[in-house]
């Protein structure tokens, strides 16, 4: 054995004793003559000291940053007004009676757990970037996570099932990733945006309860909590309703938080996909403030202002709301305020009205376009008392839901009027089954979700079998009961606009295999590195994924994706447009 401890596992009760560490020169410094190395390890920092009389004292000196050493000596307690209360490590030192550079190492572009280096570099250097006890804390968690899945499914009686990769697209409604076959000229694989369909086609298999931690691929715009490449804890279950699923759902998240002492309270909270619109402007709230969005429609229906009014009245289209801000008046300046406007103007919003509580009355521009009267009803509904400001956003409905709901998030992030620390879990349920854009009508969740009511001749009225977990503000995962019955499934095809020989096309298979005496069913997925982010404090998925890719979908470690040979290229089928 190289090494008797880890670098901080040593403390007081190791004094006098002898011990060989390894590990990495995080820094080092020379004191009058006397050498002291922070050794690194994964599990910390202890402080190594060679003074001149050591035979390696030489070697030492020589040290520098990253230099993976190899060293034997004995530990002792720190002089007097010398111990470092930061680390972990701090009472002791260990005094060096043998050293070994077992390599050295170029002067490394970028510092070990620094968070001021720019994304590019940090990922081109994955693997220093790494080196830190931060992240090693943070992948453990995260193996931590996944034992914890294997351990309660195992519980449940589910079992695990690997699913292709090399596969057909499948209907989460992302681009897909193309794989060209060498063997069919012209034909691709699509990697797998989930396992969707396979996992339903076990259920047909009778294997009753699977689960998988699955990896999916999707080709979309990227953003913090997305990434191309992404992994789910992938479920489904037969002969079972949605409040079952929704308890397995729980149970493993409440198991998961326990990692962190943390007690998630079950079950979780239920709100209907319409109020989270309506009150939050979001299919995802965050609950760890209220701030609600409140509908003020009625009272502008007479207003003295044509635009006002005309929203006001077309109460299917539009929403007329109100976002009252408590102590908001003092936080606005006039330049706030107009940053607030710019704000809301990027997501479609023509201005932002305000009114403002001052102490001798209500102010602002919408002041007067409202009757005295309705103005005291609107003010005792959105509860706003001096001090206060409140927003209004005015139009067609899913605009205004739109920026509301961000103006909402936003203005409570500037005032901090969010509760770190916390942890708010909510299902959204009732989703319409269907989305209306530019048109085109497709399915919200994916078409094989269970419709309520496939009966009601209002299409947009059709709510759908299907769930998603929300935590704080962040989508963590959705699931739905599964249509199991090959005739509503063709209905579904239908009011979609797909032809029965596109359906046969893409999804023949399932519908095949629909015949054969399915069994009812349904599940869930819960994006793991979502989940990962959220319990280890970070702000982006990247910060948990080894080597992720950057928000551009590459990777600068490898420099993926990159240009193949022409030779490549022939036996695949391909000719490139444009040629580099
Ligand atoms: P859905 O598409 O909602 O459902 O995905 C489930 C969860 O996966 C996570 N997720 C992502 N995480 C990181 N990067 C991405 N690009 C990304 N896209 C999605 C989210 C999301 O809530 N097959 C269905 C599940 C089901 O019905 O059982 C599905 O994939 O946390």
């Amino acid at each position: 054995m190289l090494r008797t401890h880890l670098c901080a596992e040593l403390n007081e009760q190791n004094i006098g004793d002898e011990v060989s560490l390894c590990g990495w020169c995080n820094t080092y410094r020379d004191h009058g003559g006397v050498v002291f190395i922070d050794l690194r390890d994964k599990s910390g920092l202890v402080q190594l000291v060679c003074d001149p009389a050591s035979p390696s004292y030489n070697l030492a000196s020589s040290v520098r940053d990253e230099y993976v050493l190899i060293i034997k000596g004995r530990v002792r307690a720190r002089g007097e007004g010398l111990e470092n209360p930061k680390l972990k490590t701090g009472k002791i030192e260990v005094v060096v009676e043998n050293l070994i550079i077992e390599n050295t190492s170029k002067t490394p572009p970028i510092g070990i757990d620094d968070k001021n280096v720019g994304e590019d570099l940090k990922l081109k250097y994955r693997y220093l970037d790494l080196r830190s006890k931060r992240s090693y804390e943070v992948f453990k968690l995260r193996s931590d996570i996944n034992k914890v899945v294997h351990k309660t499914f195992d519980s449940l009686g589910f079992i695990e099932v690997e699913t292709p990769i090399l596969t057909k697209a499948t209907p989460e409604g992302a681009r897909d990733y193309l794989v060209p076959s060498r063997v069919h000229d012209g034909e691709f694989f699509a990697l797998p945006q989930s396992p969707q369909i396979f996992k339903q086609l076990l259920m047909m298999s009778g294997f009753d309860r699977y689960y998988q931690i699955a990896r999916c691929f999707r080709d979309e715009d990227l953003r913090a909590d997305r990434q191309p490449e992404f992994s789910q804890i992938d479920v489904e279950m037969s002969f079972c309703d949605e409040n079952d699923i929704m308890s397995v759902a729980e149970g493993l998240i409440k198991n998961i938080f326990a990692l962190k002492n943390v007690d998630i309270q079950t079950p979780f909270m239920r709100m209907s996909y319409d109020e989270a619109m309506e009150s939050y402007g979001s299919d995802k709230p965050d609950l760890r403030f209220e701030m609600p969005l409140v509908e003020v429609g009625d009272l502008f229906i007479d207003s003295s202002n044509d635009i006002f009014k005309n929203i006001a009245r077309d109460t299917k289209n539009n929403r007329f709301k109100a976002l009252c801000i408590k102590g908001g008046d003092e936080f606005f300046s006039r330049k706030t305020l107009g940053e607030a406007e710019e704000f809301v103007r990027k997501f479609g919003a023509a201005g932002l009205a305000y009114i403002q509580i001052k102490e001798d009355g209500p102010k602002g521009p919408l002041v007067k376009f409202i009757s005295e009267e309705n103005l005291k009803i609107l003010i005792n509904r959105v509860d706003a008392n001096r001090g206060d400001i409140i927003f209004f956003g005015a139009g067609a409905k899913k605009i205004v839901w739109d920026y509301m709901g961000r103006l909402r998030l936003k203005v409570a992030s500037d005032m901090g009027k969010i509760p770190q620390d916390c942890y708010k879990f909510l299902w959204v349920i009732d989703f319409p089954m269907f989305e209306e854009s530019e048109g085109r009508i497709s399915a919200l969740h994916h078409p094989f979700t269970m419709p309520k009511d496939i009966e009601n001749p209002d299409i947009e009225a059709i709510k759908s079998v299907a769930y998603d977990v929300v935590l704080n503000g962040v989508e963590l995962g959705g699931g739905s009961i599964r249509i199991h019955k090959p005739e509503i499934q063709a209905k579904i095809f239908e009011i979609l606009g797909i032809s029965r020989e596109v359906a046969q096309d893409k999804f023949g298979f399932l519908l095949e295999a629909l015949s054969f005496g399915a069994p009812p069913h349904g599940g869930f997925a819960i994006g793991l590195d979502r989940l990962v982010m959220l319990l280890a404090n970070q702000n982006s998925i990247r910060d948990v994924i080894a080597f992720p890719k950057t928000q551009k979908a590459t990777c600068p470690l490898t420099d993926a994706p990159s240009s193949v040979g022409e030779d490549q290229l022939r036996e695949l089928h391909i000719r490139l447009r444009n040629p580099k």
